[in-house]
């Protein structure tokens, strides 16, 4: 049995035809799972039938009760591998019916449902089955959710469906089986290509990702000269640059790659967050390929995104980690005690860093994007010159505020004006950026010591800013820990990150359907 990256537990746990003897354990996990759960007597006359796939789900002794970073493990189990979950098909033609699926309680969440779920398909497509279908209550969101990371779509409703409460059924179908078994056995192997594209905010990208590391190709069309008069970008026309420009993009990334879409394994892109009428047409346009062309497809979350760009070419790097994650749209400390699973820590109560520095080069008339020009003119400036408040510096968590800053320095600004002098613009740079850099070390560098990692990696645009590089980095070296920035380009947005995540999504087999919404408030973390 291969295994999965993104859970200790799914790491350990495998699949297994289930067999008579299972049944007392199965039969206690089918009656803590469900309302009206199957007798002994129908089990037994089930899996004895020759159209049924029933398999089991074992975790290896230890790996039950056991959460991500924890290895003292469930001192409930015994020595050998314990039934932690349990699923069933019927094949029907081509079609493979779902019938139960249940892990028990205490291990849901760790992809043990998936790995059934995908285990099972592969029996059925080895029995002729292209899709797979299923009926679940609309009430139960835990199934739906299973169902919807493995790329299922609701079909239909079939109304008073369960005799016992008139409740209706929803009507689910997968995608096409066989290539989406194909793309993760790719996966696994570290051999799979996945063409992402990205269209959150500004750029509209797309690259090829072999394996989750080697990049084929990287193409961005950055918008930032539409959106520069207006200090800012604006939404309405990044939604109308992206279509112009998407189709474009992700055919010169295949091309650069040498590549054509049948070459493909899986295609990606960008969920949330970001603007939603961006987002919607990244979404829209990789839903029409993968309808097309019949490649699985995988979401990613734009942050999630940006931590994985620490790992292009820094392979070492492992968690448990810290993220910083600093950009024009987001800033936030992110514990990531290992690949896949995200804990915030904290983040901004108002503006974005990025933000901060845009707002700050408006004022001082030096154009858009702000950070870059800042930081420059910071370098020819004294940063104890302005006394900027640190704000939220002694708070005791890990948000920042920066709007205040912000306001310091506009009525800095506007004192110098007032009272006729001319104002220093890069000892105002430097001052500002050195009031920013030192709330986002201090309570980085706290965090890292909280939570006992010894890396943290720096994500998002401002990630470009050498003061708040060098800051960082001195001051995590100073404690015995590193600091892993990724190059500038892999910085800013593009559609590597968004590959990179994707590969291991695609491992654990977490796929998207074609009716997925893009959720421009999307939350880091399953
Ligand atoms: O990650 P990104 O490309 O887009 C977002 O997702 O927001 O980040 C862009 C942001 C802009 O606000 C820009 O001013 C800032 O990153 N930035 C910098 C620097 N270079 C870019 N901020 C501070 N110092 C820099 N050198
Ligand atoms: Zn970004």
């Amino acid at each position: 049995m291969s295994t999965g990256n993104v859970s200790a537990a799914a790491r350990t746990v495998a699949t297994r035809p289930l067999a008579s003897a299972d049944l007392p354990r199965v039969l206690a996990i089918e009656a803590v799972s469900f309302p009206a759960p199957w007798s002994e007597l129908l089990f037994r006359e089930d899996i004895s039938r020759p159209d049924r796939i029933w398999r089991v789900a074992e975790a290896q002794a230890g790996a039950a009760g056991t959460s991500v970073g924890d290895v003292e493990g469930d001192p409930g189990v015994g020595s050998g591998p314990e039934i932690v979950g349990f699923g069933g098909m019927m094949i029907v033609g081509d079609e493979a019916h779902l019938m139960d699926i249940a892990v028990a309680p205490e291990l849901r969440h760790q992809g043990i449902a998936r790995r059934l779920l995908w285990d099972l398909a592969a029996d059925a497509h080895r029995r002729g089955a292209q899709r797979m279908t299923l009926e679940v209550r609309p009430s139960n969101t835990e199934a739906l959710a299973l169902y919807a990371s493995c790329g299922f779509d609701v079909a239909g409703r079939r109304p008073n469906y369960y005799a016992e409460t008139g409740e209706d059924a929803l009507v689910l179908w997968s995608r096409p089986i066989a290539p989406q078994l194909r793309a993760m056995e790719a996966a696994r192997e570290g051999a799979d290509l996945i063409l992402a594209i990205e269209t959150s905010c500004d750029e509209t990208a797309a690259s090829v990702l072999r394996g989750g590391r080697d990049e084929l190709s990287a193409v961005i069309a950055s918008q930032i000269d539409f959106h520069a008069r207006f200090g800012g970008v604006v939404p309405e026309i990044a939604s109308r640059k992206h279509t112009e420009a998407v189709v474009a993009v992700a055919q010169e990334a295949l091309d650069r790659a040498g590549l054509t879409f049948a070459d493909l394994d899986a295609l990606a892109v960008t969920q949330g967050p970001g603007l939603v009428g961006a987002l919607v047409v990244g979404l829209a346009y990789a839903k029409g390929l993968a309808l097309g062309t019949g490649l699985p497809l995988i979401g990613v979350n734009h942050l999630e995104g940006h931590i994985y760009a620490s790992r292009l070419l820094d392979p070492d790097i492992e968690p448990p980690l810290i993220a910083l994650l600093i950009s024009g749209g987001h800033t936030a400390i992110i514990h990531v005690p290992a690949w896949g699973h995200y804990e915030l820590l904290g983040r901004t109560l108002d503006d974005a860093a990025g933000e901060a520095f845009d707002k700050v080069a408006k004022l001082l008339g030096l154009g858009y994007p702000g950070g870059p020009v800042i930081s420059r003119l910071a370098a020819e400036g004294d940063p104890d010159a302005i006394p900027f408040p640190r704000a939220m510096m002694k708070s005791g968590d890990f948000d920042v505020s920066l709007s205040g800053l912000k306001t310091a320095v506009i009525q800095y600004v506007e004192r110098e004006r007032a009272a006729g002098r001319e104002l220093h613009v890069p000892n105002i740079a430097a001052s500002f950026q050195a009031a920013v850099v030192d709330v986002q070390v201090a309570k980085t560098v706290r965090a890292a010591e909280e939570h006992g990692v010894g890396a943290v990696v720096l994500a998002g645009g401002v990630a470009a800013n050498p003061a708040l590089r060098d800051g960082l980095g001195a001051a995590l070296e100073a404690r015995g820990k590193r600091l892993s920035v990724p190059p500038f380009d892999l910085c800013t947005d593009n559609a590597t990150m968004i590959a990179a995540a994707a590969h291991d999504h695609l491992v654990a087999g977490r796929l998207l359907g074609l009716s997925a919404d893009a959720v421009p408030n999307m939350r880091l973390g399953h």
